[in-house]
């Protein structure tokens, strides 16, 4: 768009992949019974599955499709992003039906936490004026205002994982883990859990427990701040709260997770100044009724703070 906002069909492929992620993590009654699955759509999800993935695939796939073709052209000889690796350098080579299932996947995974974590640090950051401020110092201080926040920043930004991290432990985008099967009889912190018993971890369960964090409800990223010279991690292996959870079923992209929201909630804080909007004194941080995001979406005033030439012509 000429404003520099996202397109109509930018905004329906968004909102398809938000509509994927709703049916991951929703009750279906072929999960328990699987005999039934492909025979009758009892609760309607495949129905709503196959609408969204529809949308989801005629946004993507024609651009999948164009990049393919500029590499069998020749008019590309280096890769500069992922989907350029995965065109080029599959091993074995993949397919293009199997690069779009992956560009699917990808999309789904990157899509939810970083947005959902970004948008509740900032509401959380206009309530308490103290814990932006903190942050655009990290970042003054780190980056400076001369140039854009890079990923080689990172391991110095502490202050922004910790507020990154504070918000996975208080606000996780759903409220639990992906289920999990259990393969053989084993007991966990004393619970004996049978085979083949479906295990839902509570990630607000564990974010909120009063016995291992103080003062839990509170948005307090300093927990997080580690000894001097060592560096925030937004994993926790210890599973004290679900952030990437862990083991042989815990999350692989862990590092690109990392990065991207980093990147995300760096590059919004020290391009603009943020605001409450003027017809209020607080942001509402009350959580939706479907999944834990904010139940209405964050409107805060943002205003340049960097030198002009820093910032994409469409927004200047
Ligand atoms: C901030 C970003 C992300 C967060 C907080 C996150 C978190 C999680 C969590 C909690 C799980 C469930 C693990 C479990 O069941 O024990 C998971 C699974 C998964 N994630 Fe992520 N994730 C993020 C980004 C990504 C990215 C960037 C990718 C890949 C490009 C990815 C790929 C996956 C996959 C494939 C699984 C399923 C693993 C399995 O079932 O074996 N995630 N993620």
């Amino acid at each position: 768009m000429e404003d520099g906002g996202p397109s109509e069909e930018e905004v329906a492929h968004v909102s398809a992949l938000f509509g994927t992620l709703k049916y991951l993590y929703a009750f279906s009654i072929s999960d328990y019974f699987p005999r039934l699955r492909g025979k009758a759509d009892f609760d309607g999800h495949e129905k709503k599955l196959r609408t969204v993935l529809e949308i989801v695939r005629a946004y993507q796939d024609p651009l999948i499709d164009e990049r393919i073709q500029v590499w069998n052209t020749g008019a590309r000889t280096e890769t500069y992003d992922l989907l350029d690796i995965l065109i080029k350098h599959g091993s074995p080579k993949l397919t293009p039906n199997e690069i779009k299932a992956q560009i699917i996947e990808i999309m789904l995974a990157t899509i939810d936490n970083p947005s959902n974590t970004v948008e509740w640090v900032i509401g959380e950051m206009l309530n308490e004026p103290m814990l932006l401020e903190k942050a655009v110092h990290e970042l003054d201080h780190v980056v400076g205002r001369n140039r854009l926040v890079e990923e080689r920043d990172i391991p110095q930004l502490n202050y922004i994982k910790a507020c990154i991290k504070e918000a996975f432990r208080l606000h996780p985008f759903a409220p639990f883990n992906p289920p999990h099967v259990s393969i053989k009889n084993t007991t966990v912190a004393g619970y004996f859990i049978p085979k083949g018993s479906h295990v839902h971890l509570s990630r607000r369960g564990l974010g909120r427990n009063p016995n291992t964090w103080k003062d839990p409800l509170r948005f307090n990223p300093d927990r997080h701040l580690v000894k001097e010279g060592k560096q925030v991690v937004l994993s926790d292996d210890e599973l004290k709260m679900i952030s990437f959870s862990t083991g042989k079923r815990g999350c692989p992209g862990v590092s690109l997770g990392s990065t991207i929201t980093t990147m995300l909630l760096a590059g919004i804080i020290q391009g603009f100044c943020w605001g409450i909007p003027g017809n209020k004194s607080s942001i509402e941080l009350a959580e939706s009724n479907d999944d834990l995001s904010l139940a209405k979406p964050l409107v805060a005033v943002a205003k340049p703070r960097l030198p002009r030439h820093l910032y994409p012509r469409s927004l200047v």
